[in-house]
């Protein structure tokens, strides 16, 4: 060896593979702002559609009258549902078995509800156009509480559905019931009740939230007449799934569909279902036979694509008086809007809302989730989580902290004692999940020490005497969290979106020269892929990342995969690179055995390629066996050197973490300042240590930012109150808090290289310990529960409640 060979570490460092914190590369055209999203694609020829919307919440349409607009030069088509029920485009299938009206068909249901989609030449015209199309309306009466939904005389939201006493999800039980969905072991559960020393039992609301991605939801179709050929870019987190379904809907087959996605400015959940101006955008490019693109507005993304949460859940607890929990009951009441577009796996009708189990050993459990109809804006997507895990953890969480307020103890101690064990993983919960792996009470300890829990709890103490005393008018909250995800959907036999299953995908081809392309079903919108999944190719096969170049998003290109959404790229995604990536090095490793005429059994792989067992000088690096494979393969082998690989996981894995929020209450002002918020996640092996951060900063904001204002809400009448940033609470620099993050690394059991997902994980823990600090705040002033989001406000009014004021 001379000098200039380089050492294990400069050959492993010069590859940028796992673990280490390598910069993102697509920042690189993000910063300078050369990244292409749908509105940076201009098509010769293309057109403008936008939509005339329903100013009621509810009410039927006597008449559309598109004459004025018709004639406003620049006006090419005015669509209405009329138009579409000759191609029977008027409904379209909703991802929960439901079915949407496109366009509204005699009947609107929510406000800014679709009526009328008007195509011109340029935005300025189409807008011009909507003033001038008069709709008349005959009001009818609203729901919006769903706690009113299934009254005896509440009127019929959803005449399509009349008689129909069954449902994609089973029997319904009124003509505003959607369905109603159980599990768990009742008749033991109702016993553990009845046996226990102590319960507890609160209603526990997540108020309706929106994702709000900054860029809109968006399409843009060409379809070319003389091929037959659509072709749609669009802002998809699951594009494959968009040409499957685009093709049945259509009827064009589905090899002469394109979609794709190109880069994505943030989804959360809001770019997964299929929307009215996709469709109308489509039709008016059949139509026209030239491009058409449709870009919501804020206000429209804010109050008509796809809402999250709107859960409503009581939660009862039974234990012993030594704080040992022995029984959860949970019921849900849903709000799902005007039609139940949920984006959940099928056969999950509240999506993995059985995970409210949490971190726990609950020896018996049982959930009922009961879905209703309003006068709302369709939705229920999982706002950065996996399918309703952000309701379940928050209703544990909120849960365990009122038991521990009940039974005189600390929260955290209270966990300690009912965690489920390093020794009881893979776990079985009562709910039905097998959770992978886990060691809660090494993390809980390790969180605590590091923040200095129970000197914070004696400074707590002190500050409560001092507010009895009247010295102060502040009161401080310590909020403990520790929560368990589900992510990685899913197993094919558990999990498919209108019966497609929900595997993924990788292709990995290495050039001569031993470059890469590899492509994948995920479709990144800001997380990263492709830095990360670079990472994991490069260590798998020796390769640098730099020279791996990652493409998403293209269904003509990438191999089917189900998408991003519910942080299940790396459990399915991750799992497929690694799996294409070995595939590939078996046959790299009878390729080098040929280049060193000896068995491919006395080759060892070792960093960038294999060399001879016990003699280390004779190997092959992955770049001369990639020339070799084209040039010069072993007789009878043939050539080439790529892999496709489609991962159907045998499991989710389960993430979790444990998060402290320290924060200090106005009384007189409701202002809560935080001090310290302290997450350590777990996500198993780490790719990327520096994008888990970010993933981390993200999903904490954006916790702090549902827990502490962020709502839609509505007046009685139906009327949207929160659909514009002026009124929907997106925090910025000013108010984000400083966030300290930590972890431990427990590798998943099942997955090819142990990791888990986190994009999530902050968002699942992030809201109920800042709700749990706010309540912690107040507890001792015998406070046991205040509903979200806390912004000011609602904490002065919590404050007077509670007698606070003079
Ligand atoms: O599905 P989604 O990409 O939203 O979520 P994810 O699988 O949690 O991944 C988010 C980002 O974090 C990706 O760039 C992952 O590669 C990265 N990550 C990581 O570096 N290590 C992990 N154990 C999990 C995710």
């Amino acid at each position: 060896m001379n000098d200039m060979t380089p050492t294990r570490e400069q050959r492993e460092a010069r590859l940028e593979g796992m673990g280490c914190k390598r910069k993102r590369v697509e920042d690189i055209r993000f910063t300078q702002g050369k990244g292409q999203y749908v509105d940076d694609i201009k098509l010769p020829g293309m057109l403008h559609g936008d939509f005339v919307r329903s100013q009621y919440a509810h009410a039927r349409i006597k008449r559309i009258d598109a004459t004025k607009a018709k004639a406003l030069p620049g006006v090419v088509a005015v669509i209405t549902a009329e138009d579409l029920k000759p191609l029977g485009l008027h409904w379209m299938p909703t991802l929960a078995g439901d079915v949407q009206a496109v366009l509204a068909d005699g009947l609107v249901s929510f406000q800014n509800q679709e009526i009328a989609f008007v195509v011109a030449e340029n935005r300025y015209i189409t807008d011009d156009a909507i003033q001038l199309i008069e709709v008349e309306y005959e009001e009818q009466p609203v729901i919006v509480d769903p706690f009113r939904s299934m009254a005896p005389d509440a009127p019929v939201l959803r005449p399509d559905l009349a008689g129909k006493t069954v449902g994609a999800h089973g029997p319904r039980k009124h003509h505003n019931h959607i369905f109603e969905w159980t599990i768990g072991d009742k008749p033991a559960t109702d016993e553990a009740f009845r046996q226990a020393e102590v319960t507890i039992k609160e209603m526990i609301s997540y108020h309706r939230t929106h994702p709000s991605p900054l860029e809109t939801c968006q399409a843009l179709a060409s379809f070319d007449k003389i091929k037959g050929e659509l072709t749609v870019y669009g802002t998809f987190q699951a594009p494959h799934v968009i040409r499957t379904v685009a093709s049945l809907l259509s009827k064009i087959p589905e090899h002469k569909i394109h979609v794709i996605a190109p880069d994505i400015g943030g989804g959360f959940g809001n770019k997964v279902g299929a929307y009215a101006g996709y469709i109308c955008a489509i039709v008016a490019s059949i139509v026209t036979g030239l491009p058409v693109k449709w870009v919501e507005d804020r206000m429209e993304n804010l109050s008509t694509t796809s809402f999250a949460r709107d859960y409503h859940m009581t939660a009862e607890i039974a234990a012993t008086k030594e704080g040992k929990v022995t029984g959860l009951r949970v019921h849900v009441l849903a709000d799902h809007g005007a039609f139940d577009a949920c984006a959940d796996p099928s056969k999950w009708p509240a999506g993995f809302m059985n995970i409210v189990t949490g971190s726990y050993d609950f020896p018996v459990a049982h959930l009922a989730v009961d879905g209703v109809y309003t006068n709302k804006a369709p939705g229920g997507v999982a706002y950065r989580c996996s399918f309703r895990v952000t309701e379940a953890a928050y209703c544990i969480e909120r849960a365990m902290d009122i038991l521990a307020q009940k039974l005189g103890m600390d929260p955290a101690d209270l966990r300690m004692k009912n965690f489920i064990r390093r020794e009881q993983f893979p776990y079985q919960s009562a709910l039905g999940w097998e959770y992978d792996s886990g060691d809660y009470h090494l993390a809980m300890q390790k969180a605590m020490d590091t923040i200095g829990y129970r000197e914070l709890r004696a400074e707590q103490k002190a500050r409560q005497e001092a507010f009895k005393r009247g010295e102060t008018r502040e009161i401080m909250g310590i909020g403990v969290t520790f929560f368990t995800e589900i992510v990685g959907a899913g197993p094919s036999k558990n999990c498919d979106i209108l019966g497609v299953a929900m595997f993924d995908s990788a292709e990995i081809r290495i050039h001569p020269t031993g470059s890469i392309i590899a492509r994948m079903g995920s479709k990144s919108q800001g997380q990263g892929h492709e830095t990360t999944w670079a990472q994991i190719i490069a260590t798998e096969l020796g390769i640098p990342a730099d020279d791996i170049m990652i493409e998403e998003g293209n269904t003509d290109t990438a191999p089917y995969g189900l998408g991003t959404y519910g942080s299940r790229s790396t459990p399915v995604a991750g799992a497929a690179i690694a799996m294409a990536a070995r595939k590939i090095k078996n046959k790299a490793q009878m390729i080098a055995a040929h280049l060193l005429e000896v068995s491919e059994y006395d080759l060892e792989w070792d960093i960038d390629g294999f060399r001879v067992k016990g003699n280390p000088e004779r190997a092959k690096t992955m770049k001369e066996i990639a020339w070799a494979a084209y040039n010069s393969p072993p007789p009878g082998l043939e050539p080439g050197l790529e892999a496709v690989n489609y991962y159907d996981p045998p499991n989710m894995t389960y993430p979790f973490g444990a998060y402290f929020c320290v924060m200090d209450v106005d009384v007189d002002t409701g202002v809560a300042k935080i001090r310290r918020f302290y997450a350590l996640d777990d996500c198993g092996t780490r790719i990327n240590p520096m994008i888990i951060e970010g993933q981390v900063h993200g999903g904490l904001t954006e916790a702090f930012a549902i827990a502490m204002g962020q709502e839609i809400k509505y007046d009685e009448t139906g009327n949207v109150l929160g659909a514009s940033f002026m009124d929907f609470f997106l925090p910025t620099a000013v108010e984000t808090p400083r966030w300290e993050t930590d972890f431990t690394v427990t590798p998943s059991p099942h997955h090819p290289i142990g990791a888990k997902g986190v994009g999530e994980s902050p968002n699942v823990g992030g809201v109920p310990c800042f709700s749990n600090a706010v309540n912690d705040a107040f507890g001792f002033l015998g406070s046991t529960h205040i509903q979200m989001p806390h912004d000011a406000w609602r904490i002065w009014e919590a404050a007077k409640r509670l007698g606070l004021h003079a």
